[in-house]
């Protein structure tokens, strides 16, 4: 039995789950869609950031009397001249309407203290970007610097780390690991990742008296501007922020950044409209990234390969003003059937920004370790990697005991393994081989959670003929925009191009951050209620006196194709706004998350990935993933898609490219561009088939639908790993798979 009351206008509709462009999609591509920096209010002037160039110690003296002279500079704010601004306190619960989260607590222009290279020390405001840049150079910052942390290993050198919240326990994993037939330890590293979003942090601040207007390149602009208000003392409605596009964030837009609060702050202290946007240089410092990670794995099994023992303990890079714990073993508590488990996380902290979530926080460098460590299991006990998952497939979570909410892991292994080929690999090291290239062959699973949250939206059928929908949520780039315009059209017959879809204005009703892959599954459920409540409200209307289906009662009559019927007459909805003068039946609703508590939510999957290595020329390519995911319902055959592509590509980047380097003595980042920081490119696609499952999970929500954002991601780096050893014979357990990791032996089964 569902636990959801279902419509069978969204259940049984073709809409729904059908392959619809984005209804956005002409806007972005006729430059139509306007992004934060895109945003040019009259009077506005331009802020540029002087960055922080040591990692540690105080500003002993800022001079600003060179960059003050030259031309159009207005002035130059720091920690001297700012006006304070107020911590956000944690714990402000999980309502959108009054939710204020932030990752880096301490705001801009605090004190002299500088934490990490790149932290905000002052803010120039000038009339043109290029004045305000070329004086930010001209102010003259002294420091007394102090030793800095650079890295993990520097940090776990200089003491114990700490522990941090989300460990999990049980049975006895330390005693039936001693105990067991077959064992692997083994410790696997993940360097700093930073997110690469192609729009730039940007912020446009304006203020008209005490209210503040902002537009921001957010995925939340409810939850940005409940920060900004606790950040500047100001109550809720004194404050908007408007994001209606966003170029992606993956992660590094959740949360408010010191730049966003520099540039309300700017416009305060000059009078007139700022705009800051943050360079690409200073996005590798201050606005997050994906902390390090060392992970130490031990697993043990029965002679015939039955899990006994599984302990996850990693331990993350944070900096020295907040914690931020990476939840590496947040999958291991449940992926497998294991009775005695173990999972735990530390801190360590280093002269750096502080770290945040990227796309798939704690699950992409996690499921590295797990998966990569269950590939070294399974050659332990000798059997077939992918046999060995479905020997320990989890019927039911056991880190909760609850049952799985809908899994579908063995179909996936299944469809995905048809598809790949997988029963022709041999097993072998290196015994695949075409020409001069090794072919290898890895599979990981893949996961993430299932979440919902609290989300209000409003639907107005109009007199002119069209719905419209506000809710404050945003479209990061995942199709939102299209998924709730696909719901509207599903429950009102209208096609897509009468339905506008506003999102992205923290003046519309409350939605939490597009974030942990919930929005689909948050907001849906919201409008579906909206339009419905409306939709009686049009039947009200039509049943009073005077309407064209006075007398009949409200529950006789149905919406189709945009028309009001009673199964006899059929009238365009908007004639009867029209003739009853009424501009538009409408409604606000609010879904809660009020999913059943006696089941586990979460989504599945599995990649195969092929590699080819050519070891004449230290050549390492990924050919070919095929991927079958499990994420409750598609809404939209397109989008979803895309995101677990995207996503798959991005992981690639993590498995084989991306690092963001530190220098050992001063903690300064090194690679913090485009050119050097390194990610795939088109010559570096493999070919890409994604299995979508579409299993409905009406336990999480009407639609069925867990979200796809994220799980993607998750795995994948591992996948590539385990093909690299089938390739080669070499186990990497250090990302990224750079080439010299490869050349330094040759491979075993090669000689
Ligand atoms: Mo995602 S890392 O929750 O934007």
């Amino acid at each position: 039995m569902p636990d959801q009351k279902l419509d069978p206008a969204l259940t049984q509709n073709a809409m729904i789950g059908a392959a619809k462009r984005r209804v956005d999609g002409p806007l972005k591509v006729t430059g139509g869609a306007r992004y934060a920096a895109d945003h040019q209010p009259e009077g506005m002037v331009h802020a540029y950031g002087v960055y922080s160039s040591i990692a540690h110690g105080r500003i002993t003296a800022i001079d600003a009397q060179a960059a003050l002279a030259m031309p159009g500079v207005i002035d130059v704010i720091h920690h001297g001249n700012a006006a304070k601004l107020y911590r956000v306190p944690p714990g402000s619960g999980s309502d959108p309407a009054v939710s204020a989260m932030i990752d880096e607590h301490r705001p801009p222009f605090e004190d002299d203290r500088v934490y990490y290279a790149g932290q905000f020390v002052a803010v120039v405001v000038a009339q043109t970007f290029e004045q305000a840049r070329a004086a930010a150079y001209a102010v003259k910052v002294d420091y007394a610097a102090e030793a800095a942390v650079a890295d993990l290993a520097q940090a776990l050198a200089k003491g114990e780390p700490k522990a941090a919240k989300g460990d999990h326990k049980r049975g006895d994993p330390a005693g039936a690991y001693d105990k067991a037939a077959k064992r692997v330890d083994a410790t696997y590293t993940t360097p700093v990742e930073t997110h690469n979003p192609m729009e730039m942090h940007a912020t446009v601040a304006q203020w008209r008296g005490d209210h503040l207007h902002v537009y921001e390149s957010t995925q939340g602009v409810v939850n940005h501007r409940n920060v900004l208000a606790r950040m500047f003392g100001l109550a809720p409605d004194q404050v908007d922020v408007e994001a209606p596009f966003i170029g992606s964030g993956f992660g590094s837009k959740l949360w408010l950044w010191p730049h966003s609060a520099a540039a309300c702050l700017a416009a305060r202290h000059v009078g007139k409209p700022v705009q800051l946007v943050v360079p690409r240089m200073q996005m590798f410092t201050t606005t997050g990234h994906r902390p390090e990670t060392k992970q130490h794995l031990r697993l043990a099994t029965d002679d015939q390969g039955r899990l006994l023992s599984l302990r996850h303990e990693s331990i993350n890079s944070t900096s020295f003003v907040d914690e931020y714990v990476e939840s590496c073993g947040g999958v291991s508590k449940s992926l497998y059937a294991c009775d005695n488990v173990l999972v735990t996380h530390h801190t360590a902290q280093v002269h750096r920004g502080t770290p945040t979530s990227m796309r798939a926080p704690g699950a992409a460098p996690g499921l590295f370790a797990l998966e990569c460590a269950m590939d070294e299991m399974a050659e332990a006990v000798g059997i077939d990697p992918l046999a060995f998952r479905r020997l320990n497939h989890a019927e039911t979570d056991g880190s909760q005991d609850l049952p799985w909410s809908s899994n579908h892991l063995l179909d996936a292994y299944d469809q995905a393994a048809e598809r790949f080929g997988w029963d022709r690999r041999t097993p072998a090291p290196g015994s695949m081989r075409e020409g001069e290239e090794r072919i290898g062959w890895g599979v990981a699973a893949c996961n993430w959670e299932a979440f919902r949250m609290a989300t209000e939206a409003r639907a107005s059928l109009r007199d002119d003929g069209r719905v419209e929908i506000r809710a404050g949520v945003q479209d990061i780039g995942t199709g939102t925009y299209t998924v709730v315009a696909q719901t509207v059209a599903a429950l009102t017959g209208l096609p897509l191009a009468r339905i506008d879809v506003k999102l992205g204005d923290s003046s519309f009703p409350p939605g939490p951050v597009s974030g942990g892959s919930w929005a689909t599954a948050s907001v849906l459920p919201a409008v579906a209620e909206a339009v419905r409540a409306a939709t009686e409200q049009l039947k009200a209307v039509a049943t009073a006196r005077g309407g064209p289906f006075e007398g009949s009662k409200p529950d006789e009559l149905r919406l189709e194709d945009g028309q009001l019927t009673d199964g006899k007459r059929r009238v365009p909805f908007e004639q009867i706004l029209r003739e009853q003068k009424v501009a538009a039946a409408e409604a606000k609703s609010r879904s809660e998350p009020d999913t059943p508590k006696d089941k586990a939510f979460r989504s599945f999957g599995v990649h195969f990935v092929e590699v080819r290595w050519d070891p004449g020329i230290s050549r390492l390519r990924v050919t070919r993933v095929v991927s079958a995911i499990d994420a409750g319902r598609v809404i939209n055959a397109v989008t979803a898609r895309n995101q677990v592509e995207g996503a798959i590509v991005m992981a690639l980047g993590m498995a084989m490219f991306e690092a963001t380097e530190y220098d050992a003595r001063s903690a300064l980042p090194v690679n913090n561009n485009y050119a050097e920081y390194v990610v795939p490119v088109h010559a570096d696609q493999p070919d890409i088939d994604v299995i979508l499952l579409d299993y409905p999970d009406y336990a999480l929500n009407e639609l069925g639908a867990r979200g796809i954002g994220e799980i993607g991601t998750t795995g994948l780096a591992a996948a590539v790993a385990n093909a690299v050893y089938h390739a080669t014979g070499k186990r990497i357990r250090d990302l990224p798979i750079t080439l010299e990791k490869l050349m330094d032996e040759l491979p075993r089964a090669a000689a």
